[in-house]
């Protein structure tokens, strides 16, 4: 804030404490007893009078006592623009102060669940309930709050992985992320649109939905040239290369013959973002046995 405008507040602010003040003594000299007595101010309207008596100690007081809290606050505490106050308080430090006094009170759960073996840890209740909610504040945009995910955004909750299932495939996922990179029409960059059909209708294929028997036939040769390195010579994936297994029914992206013609033809980048820096690694921990739990 510039010094005008520190200079501007600070000055409406005291200036209406000790203009209250001054009102209060102001309005005080005209009177002439400080005892109560039966004189009015002299006017009457409808035959109402009005008494002309001090104003009773008390009020007077606990107003004087108010323009001294006013200005004992603004001593303390920054309210004169730029001044900071004798105890320096900031809404930063108060927070950062209530942040460390929750690590000292959680710390050491947190620290020992993240000792704890990732299967192990997946049968406790407690460990469980703050692992969804670490869920519900950091996977749940992507995988949804029930982890069932989405298209692009893998389910948590079955037992079909793209990268493995195991605590330490788990771990390593939420560690260090995974990038699924798909190249377009696989390691054949210059594959034909008819070889394209042919290889699409062989994917149909292992779920028995091909749409022309013969292409699904010359396909065959093209999945081994272009697709095997990574699907397998079956489809059933690789772990390794998060390449998804293409002969049962869990799709990450639709499962019909134009998406699977719109993979196969422009390829597919996906990311799971490294939660390691993001995350403590007793976070890191919890959520592993959390995912676990979902499909264990
Ligand atoms: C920005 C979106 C995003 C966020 C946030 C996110 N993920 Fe992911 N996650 C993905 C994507 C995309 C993939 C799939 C990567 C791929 O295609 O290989 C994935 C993959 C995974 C996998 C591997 C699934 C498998 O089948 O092998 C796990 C486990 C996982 N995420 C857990 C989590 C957890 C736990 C969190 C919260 C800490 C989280 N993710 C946060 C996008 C996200
Ligand atoms: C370099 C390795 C690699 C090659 C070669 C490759 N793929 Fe893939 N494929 C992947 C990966 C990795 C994914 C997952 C992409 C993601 O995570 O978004 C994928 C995804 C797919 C999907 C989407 C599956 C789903 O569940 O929605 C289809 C379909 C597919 N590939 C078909 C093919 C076909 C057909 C070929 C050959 C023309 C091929 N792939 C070649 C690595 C490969």
């Amino acid at each position: 804030m510039s010094t005008f405008w520190s200079i501007w507040i600070s000055a409406i602010v005291l200036g209406t404490v000790f203009g209250c003040w001054w009102l209060l003594h102001a309005t005080r000299k005209s009177q002439t007893t400080d005892v109560e007595t039966d004189r009015t101010v002299g006017h009457s309207f409808d035959g109402i009078e009005e008494y002309d008596n001090p104003l009773p100690k008390w009020w007077f007081y606990l107003y004087i006592a108010t323009c001294i809290f006013a200005l004992g606050y603004l001593a303390l505490y920054p309210g004169l623009g730029n001044y900071k106050g004798l105890l320096n308080w900031t809404s930063a430090n108060q927070w950062e102060a209530e942040i460390a006094d929750a690590d000292e009170k959680y710390g050491p759960i947190y620290a020992q669940y993240g000792q704890t073996p990732v299967e192990e840890l997946s049968k406790d209740g407690d460990a469980l309930k703050i692992g969804q909610r670490l869920f519900a504040n950091n996977c749940a945009v992507c995988h949804g709050s029930a982890a069932r995910g989405q298209v692009g955004f893998p389910n948590l909750t079955d037992d079909d992985w793209l990268w493995g299932g195991t605590p330490e495939a788990i771990l390593e996922t939420l560690h260090n992320g995974r990038m699924g990179n798909m190249p377009a029409k696989g390691v054949m960059p210059n594959m034909t649109n008819e070889q394209v059909d042919q290889v699409v209708n062989y994917v149909l294929s292992f779920s028995g939905r091909e749409k022309d028997a013969a292409a699904a036939e010359a396909g065959k040769a093209v999945f081994a040239q272009a697709c095997v390195a990574c699907h397998g010579p079956e489809g059933k994936g690789m772990q390794v290369l998060g390449a998804p297994n293409l002969t049962d029914n869990v799709w990450l992206y639709g499962s019909n013959y134009e998406w699977i013609k719109e993979t196969v033809l422009h390829g597919r980048q996906n990311q799971m973002p490294a939660q390691s820096g993001r995350l403590s690694e007793d976070q890191i921990q919890i959520l592993a046995a959390y995912v676990y739990s979902l499909s264990n």
